[in-house]
């Protein structure tokens, strides 16, 4: 134990099912552990508000259940700033932190480098976003969550776009990642799957609709990732699809915030937990500037600038499966 007695802890950025299931683990680990553990409500700004309350191993009890997190989370534009950054550090001197645990996704782990290059606060990141899109680990808090919601609510869509003879484009989370949209689309069977990591272009697209008319298919679904850069967000590129091929009746359904929600799987409650335990044991090991996550289902700790400044790539044997299977 490097002199660590009090951790704080932070969920920010996009908040992610699983992140309450972490928070548990934290807070238990530091009571296992004999150390004090505090949360700072809102992310970021709840460092520069020295807004916080302190968790103990009853405090979190029946949350591993739910979704969102109790700490709350936030963007902070402030701590952005050298002078929110020295609130935070004057609050968490005032409070006695000796290390902190950041749950969340890539702006969150930048927050944390530049404020452990200004002040050597250590830190442990663990990565909770449902867009997976973090080096380092093959799998974020959330992101099997939101899988699983995607694909229940295109399910759904199936349903009526296949009694109205109609094509659907659904439009999935992930700012600048597919994993969602690939790995949702090859599970509800989607027709196309348009992702950043890979143009195939309006063409292609084009054609590939003609085709499933010809095989004589009724109704089809293309899944678009709102990062996606065909250059045409997903209500434009059904009217692009209405103009060029009048055949198709296409409605367009963007699913939203509704995949950050609800209450996470088994796997993100597995995940969070084992996940939630390593980072405490990493702190009172010594260890500062890293992530902790999971490779082939072994728990690893990674170099955080590593995690952020790698791509965290998409498994491209997915889309070849896909287009097999849309035949
Ligand atoms: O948490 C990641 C994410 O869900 C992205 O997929 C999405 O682009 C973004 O957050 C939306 O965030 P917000 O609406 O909270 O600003």
């Amino acid at each position: 134990m490097k002199g660590i007695r009090k951790i704080g802890l932070i969920t920010s950025g996009g908040d992610a099912p699983g992140m309450n299931a972490a928070i548990r683990a934290v807070a238990r680990a530091c009571a296992f552990y004999h150390i004090e553990c505090f949360g700072f409500y809102r992310g970021y700004q709840g460092m520069i508000e020295g807004d916080y309350v302190p968790l103990s191993a009853r405090s979190v009890k029946n949350i591993i259940s739910k979704g969102g997190t109790i700490l709350k989370s936030a963007r902070s534009t402030e701590f952005r700033t050298p002078e929110g950054r020295k609130k935070a550090y004057d609050h968490l001197k005032a409070a006695g932190i000796d290390a902190m645990i950041l749950i969340g996704g890539d702006g969150t782990f930048n927050g944390g480098v530049v404020f452990h290059k200004e002040y050597q606060i250590p830190f442990i990141g663990i990565p909770g976003t449902i867009d997976n899109d973090i080096a380092g680990t093959n799998f974020t808090i959330g992101y099997d969550t939101a899988l699983n919601t995607v694909v229940e609510c295109i399910d759904k869509i199936r349903d009526t776009a296949s009694s109205h003879n109609r094509l659907f484009f659904v439009e999935v989370m992930g700012r600048d990642a597919g994993f969602i949209a690939l790995n949702a689309g090859v599970g509800a069977g989607a027709e196309e799957i348009l992702i950043p990591e890979e143009d195939l272009g309006l063409d292609r697209l084009l054609e590939s609709l003609k085709k499933s008319k010809r095989s004589g298919k009724t109704s089809s679904i293309v899944v678009v990732s709102e990062g996606d850069k065909i250059g045409k967000n997903v209500f434009e590129l059904a009217d692009y699809v209405k103009d060029n091929l009048p055949e198709y009746e296409a409605r367009v359904s963007v699913l939203g915030h509704m995949q950050r929600g609800g209450s996470p799987t088994c796997f993100d409650r597995v995940l969070a937990s084992r996940l939630g335990v390593k980072a405490v044991e990493s702190l009172l090991d010594g260890e500062t500037n890293v992530m902790v996550g999971t490779v082939n289902n072994e728990i690893v700790v990674t170099d955080i600038e590593n995690a952020i400044k790698r791509p965290h790539d998409i498994n491209r044997e997915l889309l070849r499966i896909s287009d097999i299977l849309s035949v």
